[in-house]
């Protein structure tokens, strides 16, 4: 029991010995003012002129070598980005909106289907809408919104209202606005359809064979449309 007690307290005395010892380092190497002694200790240092890193300098090499490999790479891949969002959004500032010139007259009737040329344009952003054809052709794939709107007065109360417009992608009709009665001697409507194009794809409004526009002295029938957001031509349908 003696011997044990003995042995533990040599063991607790060698412990206090050890931390005396190494708060003694710790004092005398945070109060060192000196020079580093580099040279003597220095591993392959390129920088041996440099004290107190020399033995770190070819780590630091390397991570500053693997930090500009990493920079580098970081660069050509914003580069790449850059060009694909440049691609994707070049020429994507379509926008048109164009209204019939003002007429005392009739538009029509005709034999025929007949597209509407709205001729005065206020707006031609991309140039997509060319206002001799009345069609607009889509500089760039992506989904688009069209408005149309549709006004007529034939004059006199009693005079039959009859008129049928429609829109056309490409030879197929996809929105139509009509009226047929001698109730009203004048009406409008419009309409708003979102449309998802191809580049090239062609719009345009029709006035149907045998109806007509009257009376618009305003240049209240209009048409119009601008791309919401583009896509590439694989997605466009
Ligand atoms: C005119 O349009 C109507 C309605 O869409 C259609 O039924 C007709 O076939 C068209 N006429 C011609 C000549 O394309």
């Amino acid at each position: 029991m003696k011997t044990l007690v003995c042995v533990w307290m040599m063991i607790c005395l060698c412990c206090c010995a050890e931390a005396a010892a190494s708060d003694l380092l710790r004092d005398s190497a945070v109060s060192w003012l000196g020079a580093l002694p580099c040279g003597s200790w220095d591993c392959e240092c390129a920088f041996s002129k440099l004290q107190g890193c020399c033995c770190v300098s070819s780590a630091l090499d390397d991570l500053e070598q693997a930090t500009f490999i990493r920079m580098m790479g970081l660069w050509d891949g914003l580069m790449r980005l850059n060009t694909q969002v440049q691609d994707i959004t070049a020429g994507c500032k379509i926008a048109f909106t164009a209204a019939m010139l003002p007429m005392s007259g009739c538009f029509g009737p005709f034999t025929s289907n007949m597209s509407i040329s709205y001729q005065s344009v206020s707006l031609n952003q991309g140039n997509g809408y060319n206002p001799a054809l009345g069609v607009f052709t889509a500089p760039h794939a992506g989904l688009y919104s069209f408005s149309f709107t549709v006004y007529s007065k034939p004059g006199s109360s009693g005079e039959r209202l009859y008129q049928k417009l429609q829109l056309v992608k490409d030879g197929t009709v996809l929105a139509s606005s009509w009226e047929d009665n001698r109730e009203d001697s004048e009406d409008s409507s419009s309409q708003t359809l979102l449309l998802q194009l191809r580049r090239g794809c062609q719009v345009y409004m029709e006035l149907l064979s045998g109806r007509q526009i009257c009376g618009d002295t305003q240049g209240l029938n209009t048409f119009s449309g601008f791309l919401i957001y583009p896509s590439s031509d694989e997605l466009g349908n």
